[in-house]
C-alpha cells in the first residue's frame, strides 16, 4: 500500500480515515476525492498539515475519465471506498441518488480500477486492492433472539439505501470472481463520533438537546443497534488492507446492543453532567416519540469473530466511553456546528424530516 484512493474523505468516517491513515502510517501517499455533496466538508479536513503526501481533489466517481486520469497520475494501488448516499431517511424520500451513486458510482469505480490493475492477460498488478466500505444494513432485518449477522449470511436488504449498498457490494465481488480485480469488503454496523453529520441519532439528539429542541425518537423507540466509535472501525479497515485476505468479507461491530430509547436517555445523561440544562430539567424530559420511519429495521447486531481472531482486531472503546468523547468534541467544536446548520440544505431536510414526523421533531 503505497498510494491509496480514498474516495468521499470528506464526509464523516472519510475523513476520519484520512486523519487516522496519516497518522499511523507515514509512507503512504493519499488522494481524497469526494464531491462535496451536504454531506461533505471541507472543515473536516481542517486538521491536515502533511501536504506533502496528501492531496484532496473536489469531483465524483461518476466521472470515468477523471477516475482514469486519478489511477495514472497518482499511480494509484489501493482504493479504499466511502463515497456514498448514506441517509437511510432520505433514501425513503428520494431514492435515485442512491442508486446512482452507491450502484453506478461504486460500478464506474470498479472499472477504473479493472482498467488501471488488470494487464492484457488480466493479472492484476502486484499488491492491489480494492477495499469496498460497506454496512451491516445489507444483512435486512433481526426478530429479538436471532443469532447476529455473519459474512456467509445471505443479503436481504430493505430499505433503498441497504439495497443499494448490497447491489454495490454484489458488484464488488462480481468484478473479483470474473475479472480477478483484488478486493476485500467490510461490513460495519452504526458509526459514531466527530464530525458526523447531524441528521444521524446521535448528533442530532445532542444538538437538539444543548439547542433547547425536542429530543425525537421513532416509534417505540425499542429498535436496536450495535453502535461503534469511528475509530476503532478506521482501525479495522486499516488492519483489513494490511493484513486481511483478498477475497474476503468482514463483519465489523461496536459489541453492544442498545435500544434507541436507552442510546437517547444515556446522551441525555451525559449532557446532564457535562453542560446541564440552565432550567435544571434533565433533558431526557424533552424526549418525543414521533411517527416510525417506514420499512424500520427492528435490529441489527454483529457477529465480529472472524475478524478478531483472523486480525486480533476488537473495539477499543465502550459505549459509555465513545459517546462522551464524542459528545465533549460536538460541544467544543460550535464553530463547526455553527456552519453546517447555517447550510441551506441542512436547514431544508430538517424541515422536511419535521413534517414527516408529524411535526413533533
Ligand atoms: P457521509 O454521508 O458522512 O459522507 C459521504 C461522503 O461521500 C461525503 O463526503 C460526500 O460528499 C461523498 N460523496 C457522495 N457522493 C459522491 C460522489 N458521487 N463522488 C464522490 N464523493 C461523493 O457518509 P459516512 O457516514 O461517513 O459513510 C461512509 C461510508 O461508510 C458509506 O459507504 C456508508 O455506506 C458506509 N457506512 C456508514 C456507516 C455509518 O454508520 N455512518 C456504517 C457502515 C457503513
Ligand atoms: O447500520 C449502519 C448504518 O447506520 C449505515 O450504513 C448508515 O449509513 C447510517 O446512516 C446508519 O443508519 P441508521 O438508519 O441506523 O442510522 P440513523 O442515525 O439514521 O438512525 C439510527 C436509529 O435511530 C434508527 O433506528 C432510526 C432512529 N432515529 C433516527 C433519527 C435520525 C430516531 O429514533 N430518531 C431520529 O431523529
Amino acid at each position: 500500500m503505497q498510494n491509496v484512493l480514498i474516495t468521499g474523505g470528506a464526509g464523516f468516517i472519510g475523513s476520519n480515515f484520512v486523519l487516522y491513515l496519516l497518522a499511523t502510517q507515514p509512507d503512504v501517499h493519499l488522494v481524497n476525492l469526494d464531491a462535496l455533496t451536504y454531506a461533505g466538508c471541507m472543515q473536516n479536513l481542517d486538521n491536515i498539515t502533511d501536504e506533502n503526501r496528501y492531496e484532496f481533489i473536489k469531483g465524483s466517481i461518476l466521472n470515468q475519465p477523471l477516475l482514469d486520469r486519478i489511477f495514472q497520475e497518482h499511480r494509484i494501488d489501493t482504493v479504499v471506498h466511502f463515497a456514498a448516499e448514506t441517509h437511510v431517511d432520505r433514501s425513503i424520500y428520494d431514492p435515485r441518488i442512491f442508486l446512482d451513486t452507491n450502484i453506478t458510482g461504486t460500478y464506474t469505480l470498479l472499472e477504473a480500477a479493472r482498467n488501471a490493475w488488470l494487464d492484457q492477460q488480466w493479472v492484476p498488478l502486484q499488491g492491489c486492492r480494492f477495499h469496498q466500505i460497506s454496512t451491516d444494513e445489507v444483512y435486512g432485518t433481526l426478530a429479538p433472539n436471532d443469532p447476529p449477522f455473519f459474512e456467509a449470511q445471505a443479503y436481504a436488504p430493505r430499505s433503498p439505501y441497504s439495497a443499494s449498498k448490497a447491489s454495490a457490494d454484489h458488484f464488488v465481488r462480481a468484478f473479483g470472481n470474473t475479472y480477478g480485480l483484488p478486493f476485500t469488503i467490510s461490513n460495519c454496523s452504526n458509526n459514531y463520533g466527530p464530525r458526523q453529520y447531524p441528521e444521524k441519532l446521535i448528533p442530532l439528539i445532542a444538538l437538539n438537546a444543548v439547542g433547547g429542541k425536542t429530543l425525537p425518537v421513532y416509534g417505540d423507540g425499542l429498535q436496536i443497534r450495535d453502535w461503534i466509535y469511528v475509530e476503532d472501525h478506521c482501525r479495522a479497515v486499516l488492519d483489513i488492507l494490511t493484513r486481511g485476505q483478498p477475497g474476503s468479507t468482514y463483519n465489523i461491530g461496536g459489541g453492544n446492543q442498545p435500544t434507541n430509547l436507552e442510546i437517547v436517555q444515556h446522551i441525555c445523561s451525559i449532557l446532564d453532567e457535562l453542560q446541564p440544562d440552565p432550567t435544571n430539567h434533565s433533558y431526557a424530559d424533552r424526549i418525543e416519540f414521533v411517527i416510525d420511519r417506514r420499512g424500520h429495521d427492528r435490529r441489527y447486531a454483529m457477529d465480529t469473530s472472524m475478524i478478531e481472531i483472523e486480525l486480533e482486531w476488537k473495539p477499543r472503546e465502550t459505549l459509555d466511553s465513545g459517546l462522551r468523547k464524542t459528545i465533549q468534541w460536538y460541544l467544543e467544536h460550535p464553530e463547526w456546528v455553527a456552519a453546517v446548520k447555517m447550510r441551506p440544505d441542512y436547514q431544508e431536510w430538517i424541515a422536511l424530516n419535521y413534517q414527516e414526523r408529524g411535526g413533533l421533531a
